[in-house]
């Protein structure tokens, strides 16, 4: 798919994964909209990228919605990858017997579960707008789950569920999508040199890669960013999800 002129929304994108895929969007000719809770790292590189920032929480429909109408300002909509993204670490039960927080685990289904289709509906119905290209595409949208979908840990009850259902909804959303010519994918990431990560001592972070097949170190948010743009742009790819992760089977901890 031609994505040259093209308008993309980012959700996630001011930082990491997601800061990673918007640079990358705007060096092939995409005009990117940034919709991000972080105002201030989302200004700063719109301003590098030339795109735009758009203040947005991704489970608040109207602040997704105006994200969306950004895009459409700066050209056809034919591009949405969601990264926004929260994690949460806690045992079913503790070690003392408490159980779960409910509401903590409410919040990260909220926002990686809600927040993601949140970004593929209304980013689809603008692309269903648009003028069909070649084969009557008319536009492809990248998620991001984690290789937690497939091997949570220990404490990843609700991340993992999270992560889990966007593998589920892709391709039941590939096939609502494909009457008005839109692909959508998913990528599994394993560990990821991001600021999510980037609390960690480096003596850890390497440790971390240690536990990787192969290469021994963590992936790099452009590593990422290159194969969102070759989902989006390969008209082939369509339903599926991929996992990024270096062969890694993470253990139960
Ligand atoms: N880093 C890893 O190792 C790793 C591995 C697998 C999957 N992931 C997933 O990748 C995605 C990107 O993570 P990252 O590592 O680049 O992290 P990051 O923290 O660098 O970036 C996440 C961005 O999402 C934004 N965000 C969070 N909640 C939001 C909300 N409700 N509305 C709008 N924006 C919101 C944050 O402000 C931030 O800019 C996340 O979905 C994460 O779960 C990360």
């Amino acid at each position: 798919m031609d994505i040259n002129g093209a308008s993309a929304i980012v959700t996630g994108g001011a930082s990491g994964m997601g800061a990673a895929t918007s640079r990358l969007l705007a060096e092939n000719g995409v005009k990117v909209v940034i919709a991000d809770l972080n105002a201030d790292k989302g200004e700063v590189l719109a301003k590098e990228i030339d795109g735009v920032f758009a203040p947005c929480n991704v489970t608040e429909s109207d602040e997704v919605a105006a994200a969306v109408a950004a895009a459409k300002e700066l050209g056809p909509v034919r591009v949405c990858v969601n990264c926004a993204g929260i994690g949460w670490a806690q045992r079913t039960i503790g070690k003392d017997g408490t159980p779960h927080d409910i509401g903590a685990f409410n919040t990260v289904l909220q926002v990686n579960v809600v927040g993601t289709f949140n970004g593929i509906r209304l980013a689809a119905q603008a692309m269903a707008e648009t003028e069909p290209l070649a084969d009557n595409e008319r536009g492809a949208i990248v998620n991001t789950s984690s290789a937690a979908a497939f091997d949570g840990q220990i404490g990843q009850a609700s991340y993992s569920a999270s992560k889990g259902a966007i593998v589920g909804m892709t391709l039941p959303i590939a096939r609502d999508l494909a009457a008005v010519g839109v692909r959508i994918n998913t990528i599994a990431p394993g560990l990821v040199d991001t600021p999510l990560l980037g609390l960690l001592p480096d003596p850890q972070k390497k440790a971390l890669g240690e536990t990787v097949l192969f290469p021994k170190r963590l992936a790099t948010p452009e590593e990422f960013a290159h194969l969102a743009l070759e989902l989006i742009t390969n008209s082939y790819m369509n339903g599926e999800t991929i996992r990024m992760d270096g062969g890694i089977r993470m253990q139960p901890k």
